[in-house]
């Protein structure tokens, strides 16, 4: 396969399959070691249609699991929390140990005579952390370490503990488009001198660098001295501009500004931030862009009334909440997000045909990347 068909951007049929066919055995970024530290917390999150959590043990070690009841499928936990040492289910109240077990189920004597709990425990999913980061994966075989060690050495350097580092408000994108149009500008180098003219300013084509580690495309831009760098000049110039401090401890520039880790997990790091994002498909055309972010020394942490179409009452950015016309936003991810949208309703008419895809790793070379990351892992 050497393009997705318009199909794989507007059939539900197609996103079904992904979650059986892709999503079942994908690693994704949940959360941080450091947002469960006790026993008995725990976070959720959604894998494609998995709704996955994980729990800290009480010998401190970490566990995830469907948070699916094995009962009638009620979804468990909730957000984020500490449960204590059991999970109970909401609807007939079965009891779960934080390890999973089946423990209590009310009325078993009559209601189920027969039982043997121990068929019944909260099904594994499989758990891999990094730099602080929990990605997990809903197949319970799937070995983490393959997955990320052709990317491990090459990783952003920032320190999450450090308190050079604080978090801000996370910012939620509800966007209307197909996830892997969201992906496949995020990693398109060919538009950033074009779309973002007036906000990233470039970089041009032969100043951006995609490299590929095994399912990690990593983007570096290239500086006028022809170094590595993190960020686009213009950007760069602007955070100067505003005496923004940098991050003492990730001065040394030579890592990615971009990570991309198939299928859903995208990373921005730089010397005044780093964003952690998980794409969280809600149908064929609609998908949300889960944002967390953490600042370096003196910055804002919530920028949330800033952002175009964000919406106090639901806390969702949503291009029907736009005032202004996005390009007179000076908001790159606001371009980005109309971009997305302009092509899934570009893709929904029966007379569009792919075009040809730019050469180069500074340009396009990535999204053939992503297709063989596609064709490779749909099983
Ligand atoms: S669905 Fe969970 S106890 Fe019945
Ligand atoms: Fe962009």
């Amino acid at each position: 396969m050497s393009r997705l068909s318009r199909d794989y951007y507007l059939s539900e049929e197609i996103l079904s399959r992904e979650n059986e066919d892709l999503f079942a055995h994908s690693w994704v970024f949940v959360g941080l070691e450091s947002d469960i530290p006790k026993a008995g917390d725990f976070l959720t999150a959604s894998i494609g249609a998995f709704p996955v959590t994980v729990i800290r043990q009480k010998d401190g070690t970490l566990r995830a699991f469907h948070n699916v009841c094995r009962h009638r499928g009620v979804t468990l936990l909730e957000g984020k929390g500490n449960t204590g040492s059991s999970v109970v289910c909401p609807y007939h109240r079965w009891t779960y140990m934080t390890d999973g077990r089946l423990k209590g189920i009310p009325n078993a004597a009559t209601c189920f005579p027969d039982i043997d709990r121990t068929d019944y425990p909260l099904k594994d999913a499989a758990i891999g952390e990094t730099n602080g980061l929990i990605f997990v994966n809903p197949d319970p075989r799937a070995e983490f370490s393959n997955w990320i060690v052709p990317v491990k050495d090459k990783l952003w350097p920032h320190d999450l503990g450090s308190k050079e580092l604080r978090e801000g408000e996370p910012l939620i994108y509800r966007m209307e488009c197909n996830w892997k149009l969201f992906v496949e500008n995020a990693i398109d180098g060919y538009h950033l001198a074009y779309l973002h003219e007036n906000t990233l300013g470039g970089p041009m084509p032969e100043s951006n660098i995609w490299e590929r580690y095994g399912d990690h495309l990593v983007w570096y831009a290239i500086d006028k001295n022809g170094q590595r760098d993190p960020l686009p000049a213009k950007s760069r110039k602007e955070y100067r501009q505003y005496l923004t401090k940098q991050i003492p401890h990730v001065k040394d520039k030579d890592y990615g500004g971009v990570y991309y880790m198939f299928p859903l997990t995208i990373i921005d790091s730089n010397d005044y931030g780093l964003n952690i994002s998980r794409l969280e498909p809600r149908g064929a055309g609609q998908c949300d862009l889960i944002i967390r972010r953490w600042l370096g020394p003196g910055q804002g942490l919530d920028e949330r009334k800033y952002v175009p179409g964000w919406d106090r009452a639901t806390n969702l950015i949503q291009s029907k909440n736009w005032k202004k016309h996005p390009l007179k936003t000076n908001d790159f991810q606001t371009e980005d997000v109309w971009i997305c949208e302009k092509i899934q309703k570009g893709f929904s008419s029966p007379a569009y045909e792919h075009g040809p895809l730019a050469k180069g790793v500074g340009a396009e070379q990535s999204i053939r990347w992503f297709h063989e990351l596609y064709e490779a892992h749909s099983r």
